[in-house]
């Protein structure tokens, strides 16, 4: 393990302002806070703080921008046009987005350019292509009509994104929103505000008319409660936790019932059979929970294996975890930058302590890495029991709790009992197994012989409690437009 000791390579900070109507401004109030790099605790700059007066003036821009002017007049293929510009953009200056999302949310560099910006810039490119192939239907009514569907943008949208990866909760919000006609307002996570607001000048500069994409940066209890409770946003998209998902929905009941598309939290059953490539499942299951510093949603972070390899994967997966480099973001062998902020780090340390009071086994880590910024060893627990804290709710860091297990039966059943139902993964050579227990278990998205496998096509979203709603793919688009029928007499 190596503490973050170089200083941090040069990153270039642009914008710092709230992006409304196409123009940079401060905000209404005219404060300001500070936004940290968590590897060092150190502030970088600070930018415009939004609240509900500056909610009003983009819900303003983005309503007037989708009634009159350019885009509602725009054609689909241009709209898709403007899309694939945005991401020759990004891909231009993917060097320069990358060490900015890694100064302002820590994770390692290569993570950054490989994961984040790889997929960001596919997600725009996907939704371009889907711009003008969105289409109604004809539908043969009884009786002398002419009856057909058209799929119309919702609305204004209200768009509230977390600080785990910045720039693709960015992207999965803006591609299907913009594909199909929308006007927005984003609000971004007040922990990492940098790197949209970069993206919001390369949309300008790929020719976005005013009004179409707004971006504040701000408080969830303040800006992003005025977005939730708008009586003029037409639909909120959010990703987040599961606490905030339900504020969200209550603000909707409690204002004009805008849609709601939610995607939350997860804890992720990971299954491992005897059966499987075991240098595969161990390497997949170490990516599947450490990966982002273990600050997925989607993190496989109840991991079940089978009695007869227990011991084995046990033992190796320590071994791996040990060997796994934490550090400064910025250098290019490191692994595992540090978490967001000293909230979710001392959330983490807690969820330690808890699992070693519940009386689990930790095997390695559980300690702070160095002395200054927010770096937690990859920390293992064993003989975790399906009833501790630990094996129940969202960590979201590095720490990985494995669960013993005997046969399918009681397994399925396990690895339901949670009010989560987001993702799992399953690592068996045999395909009838693999299989069945694909369908029979509740999450949107299993992996099997893999883990963490996205893309922009492959639709992702929650069971139960994870949420409501499917983000990426053509289910992405559906939450994005109204269906109107239209009936004509003939
Ligand atoms: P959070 O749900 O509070 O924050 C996510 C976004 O929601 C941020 O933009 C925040 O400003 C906004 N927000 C907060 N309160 C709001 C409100 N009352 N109305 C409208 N918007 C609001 O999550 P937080 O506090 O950053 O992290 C807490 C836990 O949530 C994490 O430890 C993790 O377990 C989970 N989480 C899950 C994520 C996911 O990808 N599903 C992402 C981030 C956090
Ligand atoms: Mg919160």
């Amino acid at each position: 393990m190596v503490v973050a000791t170089r200083p941090e390579q040069q990153v270039k900070i642009g914008q710092t302002q709230l992006l409304i109507n196409n123009e940079w401004v401060e905000s209404e109030s005219g404060k300001r806070f500070e936004t940290i790099n968590p590897a060092t605790g150190e502030v970088i700059c600070d930018v415009a703080e939004a609240d509900a007066p500056d909610v009003d003036k983009a819900v303003s821009a983005a309503r007037k921008a989708f009634t009159s002017g350019e885009w509602p007049k725009m054609s689909a293929t241009k709209r898709g046009e403007l899309l694939y510009k945005l991401a020759d953009l990004m891909e231009e200056n993917k060097e320069e987005l990358a060490r900015l999302e890694t100064l302002d949310n820590g994770k390692p560099l290569k993570d950054s350019l490989n994961a984040d910006l790889r997929l960001s810039i596919a997600c725009y490119r996907y939704y371009a292509g889907w711009a003008d192939k969105v289409q109604g239907k004809t539908i043969p009514i009884n009786g002398p009509y002419f009856c057909y569907t058209r799929h119309e943008p919702v609305g204004v949208v209200g768009q509230i994104i977390p600080w785990n990866f910045p720039l693709l909760m960015q992207a999965w919000k803006l591609g299907p929103a913009l594909a199909t006609g929308n006007t927005l307002v984003m609000k971004t996570a007040e922990q990492t505000p940098l790197s949209a607001f970069r993206v919001g000048e390369l949309a300008m500069e790929a020719g976005f008319p005013p009004g179409v994409i707004n971006i504040l940066s701000g408080y969830g209890q303040t800006a992003g409660a005025a977005i939730s409770h708008h009586h003029d946003i037409d639909k909120v998209a959010f990703t987040g936790s599961t606490e905030v998902g339900h504020l969200i929905m209550e603000a909707s009941a409690k204002s004009n019932l805008k849609r709601v598309t939610l995607e939350l939290g997860g804890k992720s059953p990971n299954i491992v059979f005897a059966d499987a490539n075991m240098d595969a499942a161990i390497e997949g299951s170490h990516n599947g929970l450490f990966f982002n510093q273990g600050q997925c949603c989607n993190a496989g972070s109840r991991l079940f294996v089978e009695e007869k390899c227990y011991d084995e994967f046990v033992e190796k997966s320590v071994a791996r975890a040990k060997q796994r480099m934490v550090g400064d973001p910025f250098s290019s062998d490191v692994e595992q930058g540090p978490q967001v902020d000293e909230e979710q780090f001392n959330k983490v340390m807690s969820y330690i302590e808890s699992g070693q009071k519940d009386g689990a086994q930790m095997l390695c880590g559980g300690a702070r890495v160095g002395d200054r910024g927010y770096f937690i060893a990859p920390t293992v627990f064993a003989d975790v029991q399906d009833g501790m804290k630990i094996a129940q709710e969202e960590i979201f860091g590095p720490v990985m709790s494995i669960i013993k297990f005997k046969d399918i039966d009681e397994l399925v059943e396990r690895a339901n009992n949670t009010m989560y139902g987001l993702a799992a993964g399953v690592w068996t050579q045999d395909i009838t197994k693999a299989h069945a227990v694909a369908h029979s278990v509740r999450a949107g998205t299993v992996w099997i012989n893999c883990y963490h496998a996205f893309d922009a096509a492959a639709p992702f979203g929650g069971f139960k409690q994870s949420g409501i709603g499917r983000e990426l793919g053509e289910y992405g688009l559906q939450q994005y437009t109204e269906v109107k029928t239209v009936t004509v007499k003939m």
